[in-house]
């Protein structure tokens, strides 16, 4: 049994970050379910959103992220977000990755959706993420341990402080490991792959949430999901992302017979924020019609967008032929765990970092390209609070958890992909109460709370992770019932329309139950420049 004083689950970019960011008095574990290499981040296409140019500024970085998000935001948390976001980019440059530049040597901006100036940095065209996460994977230092192909099963809760003092986790076998720390950080992503439409690693489904709501974490914002206009479509399933960045270059959205799908239906037309797009393309395949991404006016395309050029090229879609098949599918939580400005869950010793962790910095809906920002500023943010805890830390005084009673009857659930189908089909972009219900009842028949509380150390993995995932999709359904609007990515099709009253209050859940908490407003203060 090993013991640490900071365990990060997870090994996305907010990980890798906060990992590089510990004091190198702590003793760290990162413990990833699959490898360093497969998670979100590493996929990410688009970049990473900061005010660099000349003509922009965080006051207009802040003023997009909020309409975007439709003004359902942490003010406080936008505005330092956007406010650092110039300096973490200085800094990633300062320390050797280097960012693509435009013909005069500046930083290349690229565009994307609800964006009103050019801010994207990027790498390699469209390989931000792989480029980003090599960068900060190689910067680790040795004395962390990183152990990879676990899944952690169960947050150890001390039963008298009520304070996390560990993880347990499954090898690949099956085999169960303990280990205590005095903090436990969960990095782990969001919940794409609980729908059968994602961009998503196919490693995403949800584990985050599960493990926090089991040990009594507040959970918040369940409902509000991004969904991706344009992933590529091949075969009735989808098959990857096709970035946003590309219509920024120009590509437009059309149906079969070459009509511009956004024309008339937003300002921004095909840059319009990511839900009304999706929304668009959501009705005009429900009538039937395919969607596909015009890019013939992009010169150069698989010199800009060589990830993309490879995707397609493997899924037997030419280039040259000028147009790709998409559909939306489940891209981004903005809701998760509950945590403060430093990532304080709320459980003691227990944090949440990246899209696990719900800050208030997306509000209803993410605004391209903020979320690798968000890992760096958050990573790093919860790196200092920890460094100034350190004389605090104990590790090894707490090593003592008891036993739990395991489930006698383990239970048998429906397939993963029944789950996803059912979440795409009731949970999706359109939602109904009628649907919705149907949902709810038959994740119900599961009865969940049976298990709430038992250890669950003679699990498979396979069952530990159904279990999460209908757990997770059963704080989505209650979150998406309950809010009688539609805001951002929540659309409810019997309530079409924002409301003011739902404006102001969040949906929290936890196992003591569920509770409509007032929104915290703070007006914030932002410099206006350029
Ligand atoms: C994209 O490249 O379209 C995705 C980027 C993001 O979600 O921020």
């Amino acid at each position: 049994m090993k013991t640490y004083n900071c365990i990060i689950v997870g090994s996305g970019i907010a990980a890798m970050q906060l990992a590089n960011h510990l004091s190198n008095q702590f003793r760290v574990l990162v413990i990833t379910k699959s490898t360093r290499r497969a998670n979100n981040s590493y996929h990410a296409q688009g970049g990473i959103a900061a005010a660099m140019g000349n003509e922009d500024a965080p006051f207009f970085h802040y003023e997009d992220t909020i309409k975007a998000g439709c003004d359902f935001h942490n003010e406080k948390e936008v505005r330092v977000l956007v406010e650092n976001g110039p300096a973490l980019i200085e800094q990633l440059k300062n320390d050797g990755l280097s960012f693509d530049q435009d013909e005069i040597g500046q930083l290349a901006l690229g565009m994307e959706g609800a964006h009103s100036r050019k801010r994207i940095v990027h790498c390699g065209g469209d390989a931000t993420g792989k480029y980003m996460m090599e960068h900060l994977i190689a910067s680790i230092r040795p004395t962390i341990d990183v152990i990879e192909n676990r899944l952690v099963y169960e947050l150890m809760i001390h039963p008298d402080s009520k304070k996390c003092i560990g993880i347990k986790a499954k090898d690949a076998d099956g085999n169960n490991e303990v280990y205590f720390s005095d903090n436990v950080v969960l990095a782990v992503g969001g919940i794409g792959g609980l729908f059968s439409f994602t961009s998503n690693d196919s490693s995403v489904a949800g584990d985050g949430v599960a493990l926090a709501y089991r040990a009594g974490a507040e959970i918040i914002d369940m409902e509000f999901i991004q969904f991706h206009p344009t992933l590529l479509y091949i075969n009735g399933k989808t098959a990857g992302l096709i970035s946003e960045a590309v219509r920024g270059e120009g590509a437009r959205l059309v149906d079969e017979s070459g009509m511009p799908l956004m024309k008339g239906k937003h300002l921004l037309e095909d840059l319009a924020p990511r839900h009304i797009v999706a929304k668009e393309i959501f009705h005009l395949r429900a009538a039937g019609s395919e969607v596909y991404l015009d890019i013939s006016s992009i010169a150069r395309f698989e010199e800009k967008f060589p990830t993309i050029t490879t995707l397609c090229q493997a899924n037997g879609i030419s280039i040259e032929a000028g147009k790709i098949p998409v559909a939306p599918g489940c891209h981004f939580l903005m809701g998760g765990i509950a945590v403060d400005s430093v990532g304080q869950t709320s459980i003691d010793g227990l944090y949440a970092i990246g899209e696990t962790a719900a800050t208030g910095v997306h509000g209803a809906n993410r605004l391209a390209s903020n979320s690798l920002l968000e890992g760096l500023y958050y990573g790093k943010k919860l790196a200092v609070h920890l460094n100034e805890q350190i004389d605090k830390n104990e590790t090894g005084a707490t090593s003592f958890y008891p036993l739990k009673a395991s489930s006698l009857n383990i239970p048998v659930f429906p397939h993963k992909e029944e789950i996803q189908e059912k979440m795409m089909a009731y949970a999706g972009i359109i939602r109904t109460r009628l649907e919705l219900e149907l949902l709810e009842k038959w994740i119900n028949e599961y009865d969940l709370p049976a298990f709430m509380d038992d250890s669950l150390d003679e699990w498979s993995i396979e069952n530990i992770q159904k279990l999460f995932m209908l757990q997770t999709a059963k704080l989505v359904v209650n979150a998406a019932l309950l809010r009688e609007e539609s805001r951002g990515a929540h659309n409810r099709e019997d309530f079409s329309v924002e409301n003011k009253r739902w404006g102001q209050l969040h949906i929290v859940q936890s196992k003591n139950g569920t509770e409509m908490r007032e929104r915290q407003r703070e007006h914030t203060e932002i410099e206006i420049y350029a």
